[in-house]
C-alpha cells in the first residue's frame, strides 16, 4: 500500500454469547460495547452505553483487563467492578479494543420471568377487521354492471344491515386486488370474501373464508412486550405471549434510548429493526400455534409510551427527550405492513393508538379505558409503575395526568447488584421471624430484582435496620446476632447482604446498600409528587 494507503491492522474479536460464538474484527481503539451490540449480541446495558449504571460486565481473555489487547482500566470500572476486575471482568462501554481479545458474555438475562395475565375487563366484541362473504350473479347480457360495481352493490346490501354509517363511504380497491376480481369472476367464481378493516375494503378472497380472522395486539413496553392473537371469527383470544423487549441492550429506559439514537439515523433504523424483528418473531410464534399463516391476520395494534411508538414507525424521538418535549405524533395512525416491515397481511393495517403527550403514551389511554374509569361517576385514581409512571385522576366528566419520571429501580436496574426478572434474581424477602429469601425459578442467587428491592428495603424498615429515613443504623450491635452479621460496607456504605458469595452464583456478595434504598425511594417520591 502506498503512504496514505497504509492498511491498519484488525482486531480480531471472538464472542462467546449465549448459544453463539462469533469471530469478527474491528479497527484498534473501537468500543467493545458498540462491537456486541452491532454484532447481534445482548448486552446489560441500562444507561445504554453511557458508562454510568456498570451493568455491560463481560469477561475478556488476557487475565486482568484483557491485558495489552484492551484499552487500560478506567476508573469507573475500578468504582464499579473491586476485585472482579482481577478475574478479568470489564465493562463493555468502557473498553476500547487494543488487540485481538476473546469474550465471554454472562449467562443471565435470557430466562425473563414476565407476568402476562391478569384480570381483564371485557367490553363489546368489534373487530376492527370484517369479512364479508358475497355470491354473487354472473354478468350477463341483460346486465353488463361492471365487476366492482356489482360487488360494491352486493356488500353494500349486506353490510348495510350491520353498520348504516360504514357503507356510505367512497370504496378503492388497490389495482392488485382489483385484478384478482377480474379473475375470479373471469374463472367462474361466485363466491368472494370482501374484508375490510374499519370499514375500508382491502382485500378480496375467493372462496368463503370468514372463519379464518386473525388479528395481534402489542402492549411494547420499555423493558417488555406483550402480545395476543386475536380470533375475530370466534371472537375469543387464541393465545398470548411476553417477550423482553430487544431494544433493553441500547438502555434500560426511554432516555437512554432516545439518546443512543439522537442525531444519529444508522442507530434509529437499528432501534426500529430490532422491535419489528421482535415483534415478527412473536407473530411467527403465534402463527405457528394456531396453524395459520402470517396472511390471516389482518390487524395488528399496538400501544406503549409514546417513544417506544415513535421507534416502532422507526420516527426520530429527539423531541421526547428535550425541551419543549414535542414528540412528531400522537396520533392514531393506520400504516400498511408493508411500510412498516410487519408480516401480517399485506393488505392488513397496523394500528398505532393514539397518546396524549411526550410522556403519556397509548398504553396509559389503553389503561384508562380498559378500566373504565373515563365513564364512571366516581373519581378514580390509575398509576401504571415503571421507569415512567404515569399517573391519571378523574371520572367522566374529565380527568388529569402526568408523568413522573421513577428511573428504572422499579426494574431492578440503577440498584448495584439489582438484575432483571431473570433466573435466580431475588424477588422475596423475610427477616423475621428468620431470615429467608426466595429466588425466580428457585436458582442460585444471581441479583435483585425490582420485587426483592421492595421487599427487601420494606423488610429493613420493619425490623429497624433503617430508619424511617431510609438510613442504616450507625450502630448495629442491637441487632439479633443472624441480622447482625449480614450488615456490612461495601465501597464505604451500609449493606445489608442478602446471599453472601458461597450461595451466589456471581461468586459475589448480593446485597442491599444505602444508595439501593435512597434509589428506591427516589422512585417512590417521584410517583408520590405524581400522586400528590
Ligand atoms: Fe456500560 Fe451502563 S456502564 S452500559
Amino acid at each position: 500500500m502506498g503512504e496514505t494507503g497504509m492498511m491498519e491492522e484488525l482486531c480480531t474479536v471472538t464472542i462467546h454469547g449465549k448459544g453463539r460464538t462469533l469471530a469478527t474484527q474491528a479497527p484498534p481503539g473501537s468500543s467493545l460495547y458498540s462491537l456486541l451490540t452491532a454484532s447481534g449480541f445482548a448486552v446489560n446495558a441500562p444507561c445504554g452505553g453511557n458508562g454510568t449504571c456498570g451493568k455491560c460486565l463481560v469477561r475478556v481473555s488476557g487475565g486482568s483487563g484483557g491485558g495489552d489487547s484492551a484499552s487500560p482500566v478506567t476508573e469507573g470500572e475500578k468504582r464499579f467492578l473491586g476485585d472482579r476486575l482481577g478475574e478479568g471482568y470489564r465493562l463493555a462501554c468502557h473498553t476500547t479494543l487494543a488487540g485481538s481479545l476473546e469474550v465471554w458474555l454472562p449467562e443471565a438475562d435470557s430466562d425473563m420471568k414476565i407476568l402476562s395475565r391478569g384480570r381483564a375487563q371485557n367490553g363489546p366484541f368489534r373487530p376492527l377487521v370484517g369479512k364479508t362473504v358475497l355470491h354473487l350473479e354472473s354478468p350477463a347480457q341483460d346486465d353488463q354492471t361492471p365487476h366492482w360495481e356489482r360487488l360494491m352493490k352486493a356488500w353494500r346490501q349486506v353490510r348495510k344491515r350491520e353498520a348504516d354509517d360504514l357503507c356510505g363511504e367512497r370504496q378503492d380497491l388497490s389495482l392488485g386486488e382489483m385484478k384478482r376480481l377480474s379473475e375470479a369472476v373471469l374463472g367462474g367464481v361466485s363466491t368472494l370474501t370482501v374484508v375490510d378493516v374499519g370499514g375500508k375494503i382491502v382485500a378480496l378472497e375467493e372462496g368463503d373464508t370468514s372463519k379464518v380472522n386473525f388479528g395481534v395486539a402489542f402492549d411494547i413496553g420499555t423493558t417488555t412486550i406483550a402480545g395476543y392473537l386475536i380470533d375475530f371469527a370466534a371472537e375469543r383470544e387464541a393465545s398470548s405471549a411476553v417477550a423482553a423487549n430487544p431494544q433493553r441492550p441500547f438502555g434500560a429506559d426511554v432516555i437512554s434510548r432516545i439518546g443512543f439514537t439522537m442525531n444519529r439515523p444508522d442507530r434509529l433504523r437499528e432501534m426500529n429493526r430490532v422491535i419489528v424483528d421482535g415483534i415478527n418473531g412473536m407473530i411467527a410464534r403465534f402463527a405457528e400455534s394456531a396453524r395459520i399463516g402470517p396472511e390471516n391476520i389482518y390487524a395488528a395494534a399496538f400501544a406503549g409510551n409514546t417513544t417506544m411508538m415513535h421507534f416502532l414507525m422507526g420516527l426520530p424521538a429527539d423531541g421526547i427527550a428535550r425541551a419543549p418535549f414535542v414528540p412528531v405524533t400522537t396520533d392514531m395512525m393506520f400504516l400498511s405492513p408493508r411500510e412498516t416491515g410487519l408480516n401480517i397481511n399485506r393488505n392488513g393495517s397496523a394500528v398505532i393508538l393514539p397518546g396524549v403527550s411526550a410522556y403519556i403514551g397509548a398504553d396509559t389511554v389503553a389503561a384508562v379505558l380498559s378500566t373504565g374509569m373515563h365513564k364512571n361517576r366516581e373519581i378514580s385514581l390509575l398509576i401504571d409503575i415503571g421507569t415512567n409512571g404515569e399517573i391519571v385522576l378523574g371520572n367522566r366528566d374529565g380527568m388529569v395526568a402526568c408523568s413522573a419520571a421513577a428511573g428504572p429501580a422499579f426494574e431492578g436496574a440503577g440498584i448495584s447488584c439489582g438484575v432483571s426478572s431473570i433466573t435466580g434474581a431475588i424477588d422475596g424477602v423475610r427477616l423475621e421471624p428468620e431470615f429467608r429469601i426466595s429466588t425466580i425459578g428457585e436458582g442460585r442467587a444471581s441479583g435483585i430484582c425490582g420485587s426483592g428491592i421492595v421487599d427487601a428495603v420494606a423488610e429493613l424498615r420493619a425490623s429497624g435496620i433503617v430508619d424511617e429515613k431510609g438510613r442504616f443504623l450507625s450502630d448495629p450491635s442491637s441487632l439479633p446476632g443472624p441480622l447482625r452479621e449480614r450488615v456490612t460496607e461495601i465501597s464505604g456504605q451500609r449493606a445489608f447482604i442478602l446471599a453472601g458469595r458461597e450461595e451466589s452464583s456471581s461468586g459475589t456478595d448480593i446485597a442491599v446498600t444505602q444508595k439501593d434504598i435512597r434509589e428506591l425511594q427516589n422512585a417512590k417520591a417521584a410517583i408520590a409528587a405524581g400522586i400528590r
